[in-house]
């Protein structure tokens, strides 16, 4: 298979090679749009390559699975509609009505909204902890009937980080597996499979598109059978991305170590300011020293990214006019693309975690800090916050 030629590889070299051969047949040197729903077959059965139908397998959406498994350092990357569609199929293929997850307390609120909402009527029961506490990890845990550990590091929005591999080893001793969103991180930044989790869930809309042009997901597994399991699900369900949209997740990728060294700078720069800003409460961010998971993203992550979020004096009417005055950052929704984003965790993301156990402090800010020069990004927050 193509992909092993560059399994020896750097980063920057798989994002850019790995499952994107130059097209056999005429030589084009990115993987070209497949725009098609079905394959012709040389008698019945006779498939060209292995295609029969879309849903089931498509030659562009296929560069980019390839592509990410390598950059995930996974067995098989599976792509899907969007985040939520990727979560809803792991969700379904490997547990069943009665079973149990354990989620970290600051998910990202459509997740928590997916556990709470759709699965939970489903039947599969869920107990939100503190994933930093690994104590409260071992007790929620029940074995024989936890199926799954599920956690963001860093999370969404609240920058806390959790120890991969010894959440690992708690799932692995309870017979559950460990699923860890990595969508802050994105692969460049830290590798979970690599520290003993199972399965790596991403909202590729994210850094990995990382031009706000797409909404995807995608699961990497490191157990080939887990893998084939998802394989069938991600047909069976259908929740599949397009060719187009399988293609701009793959252009983006190409990028994707520059742009997160470069997120990383400019969120620096960012926190300098806001760590001695006097209308700033408190600054989250991993790769501030005084973090309380500074030490575990130090060791787990090759730095700490672009997403920093901090609770402004003032309370919510201050946050929200904070969120109001930017005029580099643009206020909407998501996080990961080339532009700066601001937004308002409470009323806006997190909406739906209101009310309970991960509902976020309203006076917080969330920050995606885009690729534009640093001055002008740092000058618009300061000017934000007079
Ligand atoms: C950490 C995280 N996981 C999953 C998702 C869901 O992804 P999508 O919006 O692509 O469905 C999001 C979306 O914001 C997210 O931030």
């Amino acid at each position: 298979m193509s992909e092993h030629r560059w399994d020896k590889s750097g980063f920057a070299t798989r994002a850019i090679h790995a499952g994107q051969e130059p097209d056999p047949l005429t030589g084009a040197v990115v993987p070209p749009v497949y725009q098609v729903s079905t394959f012709a077959q040389d008698g019945v059965g006779g498939l060209r390559g292995g295609y029969e139908y879309s849903r089931s397998g498509n030659p562009t959406r296929h560069a980019l699975e390839e592509c990410l498994a390598s950059l995930e350092g996974g067995s098989r990357a599976l792509a899907f509609a969007s985040g939520l569609a990727a979560e809803d199929t792991l969700l379904r293929a490997l547990t069943q009505p009665g079973a149990h997850a354990v989620i970290g307390n600051d998910a990202y609120g459509g997740t928590y909204r997916l556990f709470s909402r759709v699965a939970e009527p489903w039947g599969l029961l869920h107990t939100p902890v503190d994933l930093t506490d690994l104590d409260a990890v071992r007790r929620a845990v029940e074995p024989g009937r936890t199926r799954i550990i599920w956690t963001e590091t860093p999370t969404n929005p609240l920058l806390t980080v959790v120890d991969i591999a010894a959440l690992a080893q708690i799932a692995h001793e309870a017979g559950a597996l460990l699923v860890v969103d990595n969508t802050f991180a994105s692969p460049y930044l830290q590798q979970p499979l690599a520290l003993g989790a199972d399965i790596v869930v991403h909202s590729t809309t994210k850094y990995l598109g990382g031009h706000s042009d797409v909404v995807g997901g995608a699961l990497v597994v490191a157990d080939p059978e887990v893998g084939e399991q998802l394989a069938y699900h991600q047909n069976a369900m259908g929740s599949v991305p397009g060719p187009w949209d399988s293609w701009l997740v793959l252009r983006g990728i190409k990028t994707l170590g520059v742009r997160m060294d470069r997120h990383s700078a400019n969120a620096r720069a960012i926190v300098d300011v806001l760590a001695d800003h006097p209308r700033v409460v408190q600054v989250l961010y991993p790769g501030l020293p005084g973090h309380r998971g500074y030490e575990i993203a130090a060791r787990q992550m090759r730095d700490f990214g672009g997403m920093v979020s901090f609770r402004v004096a003032g309370g919510v009417e201050e946050a929200v006019a904070v969120c109001g005055r930017t005029e580099v950052f643009t206020l909407g929704e998501s996080l990961g693309g080339v532009e700066s984003l601001i937004e308002h965790p409470g009323r806006m993301t997190h909406a739906s975690a209101a009310g309970s156990a991960l509902e976020v402090p309203d006076d917080l800010i969330r920050l995606s800090v885009g690729i534009e020069d640093a001055d002008d990004l740092v000058a618009d927050i300061v000017q934000a916050l007079q």
